[in-house]
């Protein structure tokens, strides 16, 4: 591998191809049904699902860590790798516990990699240097790994990733072992540099306010399937299924009578669009985020719903209503409003925003 002075910024990652890649254990386990999925050079794709749905799996066969069931196709650009093993990928991976040599330095451990690569000594270091200041952590070179917080041992990791030029960074939820102001932090720092790099990284996590921020697409994953695969405006404004919608972000339902453009519940009528009626009849349950929702006088207010409990969030108040036509709703109210914990608020909800499933 060719190890001169020149920056990683500006290189360009490789796509991926996976074809039917199914995964199951030796025990019978079926980790992963068999899932396809193109990945574009340079894209970020996030992999976000409960525990035990599958994930850590999926990226382990992109790595090379595991292989898919027969049948299954992994692809590199052009290159078929269902069959090379990982350190012939030229992948970069980053775990949720660090995996360093916590004996070592954290140049040492930077450079690891491209000393296997039998890159020489020189080259190692300032190769080394120059990632480990990218990462803003330069001044810590000399340091062992058990002398360094958790946040700079995630820097290290991924600095340790990133020196070997991988075409593809994989990310195994890698901040999940951090406090939340640090993750929020490294969070927005990996955005800028996978953006800056244009390398193509696959992100897992369970975290979905993560998957937002970093994914230009997210894929969401259910019991080894995958549930839909999106933009996060997609994901978030047009879940493709109730398992979506309600894993996302926080979802409020209301469960009634629709027919006639109306929707007929315990707190009052609301007018929905017709072509929801047509989707649904009947008993039927709408969905609307928090933001479509607003807090108003109850005389004048097609629902009535009591306050259940109010929470102070700073730039906002979260609101829990009962309304007897199903689980409280949550609503998110910017400017004060003097509603009360056992007061009947008003509310009207934006009709371009209800969901309806099949
Ligand atoms: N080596 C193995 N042998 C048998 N079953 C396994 C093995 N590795 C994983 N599994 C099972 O496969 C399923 C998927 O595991 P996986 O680690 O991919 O989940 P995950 O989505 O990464 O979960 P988490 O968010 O908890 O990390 C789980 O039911 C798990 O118990
Ligand atoms: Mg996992």
């Amino acid at each position: 591998m060719e190890m001169d002075g020149n920056d990683l910024a500006g290189q360009i990652g490789t796509s991926i191809t996976l074809r039917e890649c199914a995964k199951t254990f030796p025990d019978g386990t079926v980790a992963l049904k068999p899932v396809s999925l193109d990945v574009v050079a340079g894209e970020t794709v996030v992999i976000l699902g409960p525990s035990g749905c599958g994930k850590t799996t999926l990226l382990r066969i992109i790595a090379g860590l595991e292989n898919p069931d027969a049948g299954g196709n992994v692809r590199f650009g052009d290159d078929d790798v269902t069959r090379v093993p990982i350190e012939k990928r030229n992948v970069g991976m980053v775990f949720q516990s660090y995996a360093l040599f916590p004996n070592m330095s954290v140049r040492d451990n930077v450079a690891y990699g491209l000393k296997i690569r039998g890159v020489d000594r020189r080259s190692r270091k300032q190769q080394a240097l120059k990632v480990l200041d990218m990462m803003r952590i330069g001044e810590l070179a000399e340091r062992r790994i058990d002398q360094l917080s958790g946040g700079q041992r995630q820097r290290v990791a991924l600095a340790r990733a990133l020196a070997v030029r991988p075409r593809v960074l994989l990310l195994d939820e890698p901040l999940t072992a951090l406090d939340a102001a640090l993750r929020e932090t490294l969070r927005t720092e990996i955005d800028r540099l996978l953006r800056s790099l244009g390398i193509t990284s696959i992100y897992v996590t369970h975290d979905q306010q993560e998957a937002m921020v970093l994914g230009d697409r997210i894929i969401v994953m259910s019991k080894g399937e995958v549930a839909q695969s999106g933009t996060p405006e997609d994901i978030y404004l047009r879940p493709a299924n109730r398992y979506v919608g309600e894993f996302i972000g926080v979802m409020n339902r209301l469960d009634g009578e629709l027919s006639n453009s109306r929707l007929e519940t315990a707190a009052g009528n609301i007018d929905v669009e017709p072509t929801l009626v047509s989707k649904a009849s009947g008993a039927s349950s709408v969905f609307f985020r928090p933001e479509a929702v607003r807090l108003a006088a109850p005389e004048n207010s097609p629902l009535r719903c009591k306050v259940v409990a109010v929470h102070f969030h700073g730039g906002s108040r979260r609101y829990f209503l009962e309304t007897g036509a199903g689980p409280e709703l949550i609503v998110d109210a910017v400017n004060a409003t003097s509603a009360k914990a056992g007061e009947t608020v008003g509310v009207t909800i934006d009709h371009q925003s209800f969901i309806v499933f099949d």
